[in-house]
């Protein structure tokens, strides 16, 4: 008996990194699933989840940036599913830049894609919970924005903190109709997006630059993928009923050191 039987869960990002993990986390405690992604391979992370755990699961090639887009990609899990219990809003992207040389076609793509994206796959699917009269929304923040930042990270930072906010008016906002809104707030996963960060800040020498984020890091090493996935399941799942906008920081200790003497 898995904890998410008898779920349905629609999985934003699922095509790699976190997203991938999520959903890997989920099959394998029971849920059906859409995973939705801009990117194709999202189909061969569902092929390999349905052999790998037997799972029902649905695909849906969506922008969540674009709000025609997300309508179409709930209709069709809805339609897939036929309904949806639980949403993890985890799509993002993440261009690092110094402030002034950073352009405003490259901020507005945050906005556009980790602000709007959330705003845009919740009014999508929020809907289908309301008629359910129960829903669970897990949104991925980060701990960059609302706990601590790093240079060249301006646009990325105001755009995770800014679903803090969202997730607790949100929250707030539903408590009273069964629908439950919380974030995660990671500090370093190993994924595509983690390792473009460092070919960004060492090109010659990427595998150094992952190994310098894992020295800051009081564990010693990021999280795995699955790792947050199963954060998200216990936050989509029932085991979470009573807890609703709430943030939830996954960083292996990157944001205890009050200095950096012994890291
Ligand atoms: N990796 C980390 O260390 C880390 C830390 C904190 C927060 N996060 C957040 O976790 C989320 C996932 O990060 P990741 O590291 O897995 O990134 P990733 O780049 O490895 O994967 C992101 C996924 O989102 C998809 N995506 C991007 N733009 C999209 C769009 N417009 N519409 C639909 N799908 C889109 C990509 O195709 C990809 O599959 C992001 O929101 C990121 O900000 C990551």
């Amino acid at each position: 008996m898995g904890k998410l039987d008898g779920k349905k869960a629609f999985i934003t990002g699922a095509a790699m990194g976190l997203g991938e993990g999520i959903a890997t986390a989920y099959a394998a405690h029971g849920a059906e699933l859409c995973l939705a992604d801009i990117n194709p391979r999202v189909d061969e992370v569902a092929e390999r989840l349905r052999s790998e755990y037997g799972a029902r699961i649905v695909t849906a090639h969506m922008d969540v940036s674009a709000p025609g887009s997300c309508a179409s990609a709930a209709q069709a899990a809805i339609g897939g599913l036929g309904r949806i219990d639980i949403l993890c809003a985890i799509a993002g992207v993440c261009k690092l830049c110094d402030f002034l040389s950073m352009s405003d076609e490259d901020r507005d793509f945050h906005i556009d894609v980790n602000i709007k994206g959330v705003w845009n796959t919740v009014k999508s699917i929020l809907p289908d919970m309301l008629k359910n009269g129960k829903g669970s929304i897990v949104v991925m923040s980060s701990v960059t924005g609302d706990i601590v930042a790093d240079p060249g990270e301006t646009a990325y930072a105001l755009s995770k903190a800014a679903l803090v906010g969202f997730t607790k008016a949100l929250a707030v906002e539903y408590a009273d109709r069964n629908i439950r809104c919380n974030a995660m707030q990671l500090g370093y996963a190993r994924t595509p997006m983690a390792e473009a960060i460092a070919k960004q800040s060492n090109p010659s020498d990427p595998e150094a630059a992952l190994a310098e984020m894992a020295k800051a890091i009081p564990m010693g090493r990021l999280a795995k993928p699955v790792e947050v996935g199963e954060l998200a399941a216990f936050l989509g799942g029932d085991e979470s009923s009573y807890i609703t906008g709430s943030q939830f920081v996954i960083d292996g200790g990157s944001t205890l050191p009050e200095s950096v003497m012994g890291v």
